[in-house]
């Protein structure tokens, strides 16, 4: 058979498991050290205990022939739907409607398949740095040509966000783009997007016919409550805007799966004959083809953080995170580091000492100190000369790294 050419024009290896190797190695070579990993943002609290009952709860129902269940609804139960559009969206006076949400099994699997929406030769923008899913599935789908020298993509725009901008990507002059992706609070950067960005972006969005995919994994990690959370907060979003959440950071689910697109009604692609299709019709069409629903304990689990002790613990948890986050930008300053984010995120972007390389920061950091982060060239050519430091680990790690960075760098 003929195999998908587009695969050729990507890195060997996704990000986070090219970091693993070299970590592996490293470990190999050096048994004796103890590693301290604040790459992959991956949360380390135990699941909240309100959660854990209502998932017991559900495991109960179905091992007795009476509540047993089999596939359920395809968007999602009534009961979690229910509790997204309370929680998520009227308490922030939006309506979003049952069948706008598309309850998923992850985020990282919503922003990858959500491009068979788009025409085949669509114009893609993406923020650089961004999260690496964005570019590699429309790689995937033959968007781009093989990259340059430069690591750039032919056929993206790249939308370079800045510590001149506060890492936040602003509005192209003109239109020529179908769709752009917009991650706040941002993966890597911990950027936040103010209510004036996101208007700026769905004006601009409206202006030109395009679509906005708004990926907002980390809205629950916004200290402000000023600060939007979704961006159906901004007047005209519904015609321009899908929203991705997760519960992965926010409800400690990286390894229970569960997440939700929001595709509203008034999304209007363009067909092939200029007709108006809408996008919310064919995504359902999509996900009752090519996905069989979550499964139901898992959105006993989802719907369990909504409730009065679900939300209580999970934010406890997001606090926990927050300190940590706290912690490190603190310590690295004192260290003589220049330090971004951190205070709406879980994740802290800094400038490599001297500017060096990522990757060649990568490879002091963990054999000096034997910390392990992420380069921050992995989320785009805009990203070197910077690194991520991941908040998600216990108190004492977050604790040794700092003294092991003030060691080594101060
Ligand atoms: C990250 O470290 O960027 C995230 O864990 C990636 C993800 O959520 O897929």
């Amino acid at each position: 058979m003929r195999a998908n050419p587009n695969f050729q024009k990507l890195p060997a290896g996704y990000l986070f498991p090219e970091i693993g190797r070299r970590v592996r190695a490293f470990a190999a070579a050096h048994p004796d050290a103890q590693v301290i990993r604040l790459g992959i943002g991956d949360v380390t609290e135990p699941l909240a205990p309100a959660i854990v009952a209502a998932m017991h709860a559900a495991v109960d129902e179905m091992a007795v022939r009476a509540t047993f269940r089999g596939y359920g609804p395809e968007q999602g139960y009534d009961f979690l739907l229910d509790a997204i559009r309370a929680h998520d969206y009227r308490s922030r006076g939006v309506e979003i409607g049952a069948d706008e949400i598309f309850v998923s099994d992850g985020s990282k699997c919503d922003s990858g398949n959500l491009q068979e929406l788009f025409a085949a030769d669509a114009v893609i923008a993406i923020a650089d740095p961004v999260y690496p899913v964005y570019v590699d599935s429309n790689v995937m789908a033959g968007r781009t040509g093989a990259p340059g020298p430069d690591g750039r993509y032919p056929g993206l725009v790249y939308l370079p966000s800045t510590a001149a901008t506060g890492f936040v990507p602003e509005p192209p002059k003109g239109g020529g783009i179908d769709v752009v992706y917009l991650c706040s609070p941002n993966n890597p950067t911990g950027a936040v997007m103010t209510r004036d960005h996101l208007t700026a972006w769905v004006a601009w969005a409206r202006q030109h016919d395009a679509l906005i995919v708004f990926d907002a994994a980390y809205e629950a990690y916004i200290q402000d409550p000023a600060l939007p959370r979704s961006i159906y907060e901004i007047d005209g979003a519904r015609e321009c805007a899908i929203e991705l959440r997760s519960y992965s950071k926010r409800a400690g689910f990286t390894g229970v799966r569960c997440a939700f697109m929001v595709v509203p009604k008034e999304l209007r692609g363009v067909g092939a004959g200029g007709e108006r299709v809408s996008l919310n019709a064919m995504w359902s069409r999509r996900h009752s083809t090519k996905f069989n629903g979550t499964s139901y304990v898992v959105q006993r689990g989802a719907a369990a953080s909504y409730s009065a002790e679900g939300m209580a613990q999970t934010l406890g948890q997001v606090a926990f995170y927050m300190d940590n986050a706290r912690l490190l930008r603190e310590g690295l300053t004192a260290a003589g580091f220049t330090v971004f984010g951190g205070q709406h995120a879980p994740y802290i972007w800094l400038g490599t000492p001297g500017g060096a390389k990522s990757w060649d920061f990568f490879d002091e950091l963990l054999t000096k100190a034997h910390l392990v982060g992420t380069p921050g060239s992995g989320f785009g050519p805009a990203g070197e000369g910077y690194f991520r430091l991941s908040a998600f680990n216990s108190r004492a790690n977050v604790e040794e790294a700092v003294a092991r960075i003030r060691r080594v760098f101060a």
